[in-house]
């Protein structure tokens, strides 16, 4: 019964951060690339923002529920088999996003974000960012695929 919880809610925090994740890489990013350069910065990080709040939210409840069904069911043998490579795939990208939304936002990007919305480089690091956000979203789509593959036997 536990284990249903914790899976149901792993795959609604995978559902709502992710989903997020999307919008953002195929939604936001090209409609504030569609404006002015030193506008584009500006827009983004107001809008990044709340969205950064909710996956905080949704990322430490996917762990969470994540480690629990690992540790619950005794998976860790799992982490030593490439088979499992999908396995490594969900905590790579947790991990990533984890260091970004709890270490790096915070204490690094947050400052030099508000600092490059006026300078020079702010076109430049929204081109980055976009990027960024892209490589991430299909590394996360890969990751669902072969996870919910994976977990059903494939
Ligand atoms: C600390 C990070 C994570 C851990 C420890 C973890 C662990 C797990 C475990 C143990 C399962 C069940 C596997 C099984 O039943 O054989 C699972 C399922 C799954 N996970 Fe994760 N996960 C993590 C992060 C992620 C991330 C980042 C994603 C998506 C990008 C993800 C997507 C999924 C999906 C789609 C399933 C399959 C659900 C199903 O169809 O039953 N997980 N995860």
């Amino acid at each position: 019964m536990d284990l249903i919880v914790a899976r149901a809610i792993h795959v609604l925090a995978v559902v709502v951060w992710i989903g997020g994740v999307g919008f953002v890489t195929t939604v936001v990013f090209p409609s504030f690339r569609a404006r002015a350069p030193q506008e584009r910065l500006a827009g983004f990080v107001r809008f990044e923002e709340r969205f950064a709040f909710q996956a905080r939210i949704t990322v430490a409840l996917a762990g969470l529920s994540g480690l629990y069904m690992v540790a619950k069911l005794d998976l860790w043998a799992r982490f030593a088999s490439s088979h499992f490579w999908w396995m490594h795939a969900m905590l790579g990208l947790w991990l990533a996003f984890a260091a970004m939304l709890f270490v790096l936002e915070p204490l690094v990007l947050r400052r030099r974000l508000h600092r490059a919305i006026d300078g020079p480089d702010g076109p430049r690091l929204f081109a980055r960012m976009e990027r960024l956000h892209q490589v991430l979203f299909a590394l996360a789509a890969i990751t669902i695929l072969g996870a919910t593959a994976g977990a059903h036997g494939l």
